[in-house]
């Protein structure tokens, strides 16, 4: 079988316990697709809250309707009340054996995040701006420059795809949590900020 016809997933969540509008539009965006496909994904999965079902509806038709033909397989749900971890183990490659390794862009929440560093699927992270959640940009920023996450920005969702490309074999390599040898300064460091977020377990 060819790469090209593997199954490539993006999965897309924005937890439980806020909306996050703008990230469900950005990524139905024409533009966004256009760079799903360039990189080689076939599916695009959206976790879109319990009530977004009339936004993912409306951005999809809207998607659809533009001139852009796309030949991804887009679905969503609004939660999983077993958990993300099936979904995560898609975009991770392991759901089946013709599945090549994708990614998981989500909102700032440290419970999926975690999940995330867990299995080590590439994630990339993208603070809700409007929530003005100071520790939401910490933590993206802290796992970022680590190379355990990509910091995502709503304006340039498809560069952080490339960015993912970029690193993925370092951020697939990654242990978590860190082991204390040579990166104890950046485990304590990495710990405080995720210690202040666990407030904010989604
Ligand atoms: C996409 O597939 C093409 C053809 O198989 C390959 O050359 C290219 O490196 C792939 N790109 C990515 C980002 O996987």
């Amino acid at each position: 079988m060819s790469a090209q016809n593997q199954q490539k997933t993006c999965l897309v969540t924005i937890g439980a316990t806020a909306s996050f509008a703008a990230l469900v539009e950005a990524v139905l965006d024409p533009t966004f697709l256009s760079g799903l496909e360039a990189n080689n994904y076939t599916h695009l999965l959206i976790q879109y809250g319990q009530d977004g079902q009339q936004l993912f509806d409306a951005s999809l038709q809207r998607s659809l309707q533009s001139n852009t033909p796309s030949s991804l397989q887009i679905s969503g749900f609004p939660i999983d009340t077993s958990g993300l971890k099936s979904h995560l183990l898609l975009a991770k490659g392991h759901a089946n054996p013709s599945a090549t390794p994708g990614v998981v862009i989500s909102h700032a929440g440290s419970g999926t995040i975690l999940d995330c560093l867990r299995i080590s699927v590439p994630l990339i992270v993208v603070p809700n701006s409007e929530l003005l959640d100071n520790h939401q940009v910490e933590l993206a920023e802290a796992l970022a420059e680590q190379e355990y996450v990509v910091h995502g920005r709503l304006e340039d969702l498809t560069g952080a795809l490339g960015e993912v490309e970029q690193i993925r074999e370092r951020i697939e390599g990654k242990k978590w949590p860190p082991v204390n040898s040579g990166v104890h300064r950046e485990a304590r460091g990495l710990k405080g900020v995720l210690n202040e977020e666990m407030g904010w377990l989604d």
